[in-house]
C-alpha cells in the first residue's frame, strides 16, 4: 500500500503545455477518481503517475520514494487500461498469472495468488476458457485479475468500464468498489462518466484545462461547487445558470423577461458582501419546484412547459419564460402537460451565486 503525492507536476510536449502545474495529494488506501472533459489531461496524468510518459517538472512520490525519474516497474504500481488486450490464445488462467511468470515468480506462489484473485472475481469456473469464450464483462475482470495478481501499492485504470455495456457497466463499478473496500488498495480511477465519478470515489479531482477545479468528496462537490465549470460537470441533468441583476441583496431581477427573485434573510449577506451587480444564479433540477397553491399566489412567475420528459420514477420537464430556460426535476406523481402555464418557485436555500465575470462561487472563494 502507497500514497500517491504530486508537487508542481509539469508536462509539456515541445512548445505546447498540457498540465500548467498540478498538486494532487492521494491517502494511503483512497479511491480517488480524475474526472473531467475529454482532453483535460487525465490520462496524461494517469501515465505519468505510471512513468509511461515523462514528467516535465515536479517531483512524484510514491509510499515515500522519490519515483520522478524512475521506470513504471520500480514504481509498486499496477494499470488496467481502457483496451484490455488479453492474450486470445491463452486461457484465463495463463492471462491472469502471465505477469507473474514474467518476474519468475514460483509456480506454487503464483497458484495460489491465481486461485485467490479469481475465486474474488468469481471467475474460478472460468479458468480454462479461453477470452473468445467469454462475455465482455468476464474479459474484463480477467484484465482486472491480471493486474490484481501483482498485489501492487497502487493501481492506475484509466476509464477500464468504457467498453462494457450500460448494465454491465453498473454491475463493474460495484465489483470494484467492494474490491477496494476489501483489499483497501491505494487506486486511481480516471473516467469522463460523472456519474461513475460520484458512485465510485471516496474522492473526485474535477480537472479542466490541465489544471484541479475542485477536489473533495463526492457529495461535496455536489453540494458545493467551487466554480460554475464543477457546478454543470457534475450532476445530470446539468444545473441551471440564470443570469440575473442584482438589485438589491434581497431581490434578484431579470427584467427582461420579468422575473424577479426574493433572496431569503440568510443569503442576503453572501450576495452584498461580494459587491456584485450581477450574478449567475445556480440551481440544480431538483430545486426547482412546481408551486403549492399557498406559494403560487405568493410568487406569480408563471413559466410555459415545453417539453416534459416521464421517466418513471420522476419526470423533467424543460420550462421557459422569455429566453430564460430552466430544467426542472418534478415527482412522477404531478399531473403535468406540455403547453401548460405553471407557477415555479426556486429553493433558494439550496441555490448557488456565481460570480459572471470568474465563475467562482461566492459562498466558497471569499
Ligand atoms: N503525445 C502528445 N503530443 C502532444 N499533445 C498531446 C500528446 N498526448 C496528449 N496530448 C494532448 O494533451 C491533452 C490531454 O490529453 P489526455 O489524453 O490526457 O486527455 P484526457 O483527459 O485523458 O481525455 P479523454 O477523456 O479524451 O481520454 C490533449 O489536449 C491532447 O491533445
Ligand atoms: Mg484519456
Amino acid at each position: 500500500m502507497a500514497d500517491v503525492s504530486l508537487t508542481h507536476i509539469e508536462k509539456r510536449y515541445g512548445a505546447h503545455t498540457v498540465i500548467p502545474r498540478l498538486d494532487l495529494t492521494i491517502p494511503d488506501g483512497e479511491f480517488t477518481v480524475l474526472v473531467g472533459p475529454s482532453g483535460c489531461g487525465k490520462s496524461t496524468t494517469l501515465q505519468m503517475i505510471a512513468g509511461l510518459e515523462s514528467i516535465s517538472g515536479g517531483r512524484l512520490m510514491i509510499g515515500g520514494v522519490d519515483v520522478t525519474h524512475l521506470p513504471p516497474k520500480d514504481r509498486n504500481i499496477s494499470m488496467v487500461f481502457q483496451s484490455y488486450a488479453l492474450f486470445p490464445h491463452m486461457n484465463v488462467r495463463d492471462n491472469i498469472s502471465f505477469g507473474l511468470k514474467t518476474r519468475h515468480v514460483p509456480t506454487a506462489e503464483a497458484d495460489q495468488l491465481v486461485a485467490d484473485v479469481s475465486k474474488r472475481l468469481k471467475m474460478e469456473d472460468y479458468l480454462d476458457r479461453l477470452p473468445r469464450e467469454l462475455s465482455g464483462g468476464q474479459r474484463q475482470r480477467v484484465a482486472l485479475g491480471r493486474a490484481l495478481v501483482r498485489r501492487p501499492g497502487v493501481f492506475l485504470m484509466d476509464e477500464p468500464l468504457s467498453n462494457l455495456d450500460a448494465k454491465l457497466r453498473v454491475e463493474a463499478r460495484s465489483f470494484l468498489s467492494k474490491m477496494h473496500q476489501e483489499l483497501g488498495t491505494t487506486t486511481v480511477y480516471v473516467t469522463h462518466d460523472q456519474s461513475e465519478a460520484m458512485t465510485m470515489g471516496s474522492r473526485i479531482v474535477v480537472m479542466n484545462g490541465g489544471t484541479i477545479q475542485q477536489a473533495a468528496p463526492p457529495m461535496e462537490v455536489y453540494r458545493r461547487p467551487a466554480n460554475r465549470f464543477v457546478a454543470s460537470f457534475i450532476g445530470s441533468p446539468s444545473m441551471n445558470f440564470i443570469d440575473l441583476d442584482v438589485a438589491s441583496p434581497a431581490e434578484l431581477v431579470d427584467a427582461k423577461n420579468g422575473i424577479r427573485i426574493s433572496v431569503p434573510q440568510h443569503r442576503q449577506t453572501e450576495l452584498a458582501k461580494s459587491g456584485l451587480r450581477a450574478v449567475a444564479l445556480g440551481l440544480r433540477p431538483e430545486h426547482v419546484k412546481l408551486a403549492t397553491d399557498g406559494e403560487a399566489s405568493l410568487a406569480a412567475t408563471s413559466f410555459r412547459i415545453e417539453v416534459c420528459q416521464f421517466l418513471g420514477s420522476e419526470t423533467l420537464l424543460d420550462i421557459a419564460r422569455g429566453t430564460c430556460r430552466v430544467i426542472a426535476r418534478v415527482g412522477a406523481e404531478e399531473t403535468v402537460a406540455q403547453g401548460e402555464d405553471r407557477i415555479f418557485v426556486f429553493d433558494m436555500d439550496h441555490a448557488h451565486f456565481f460570480d459572471p465575470d470568474s465563475g467562482n462561487n461566492i459562498a466558497m472563494n471569499r
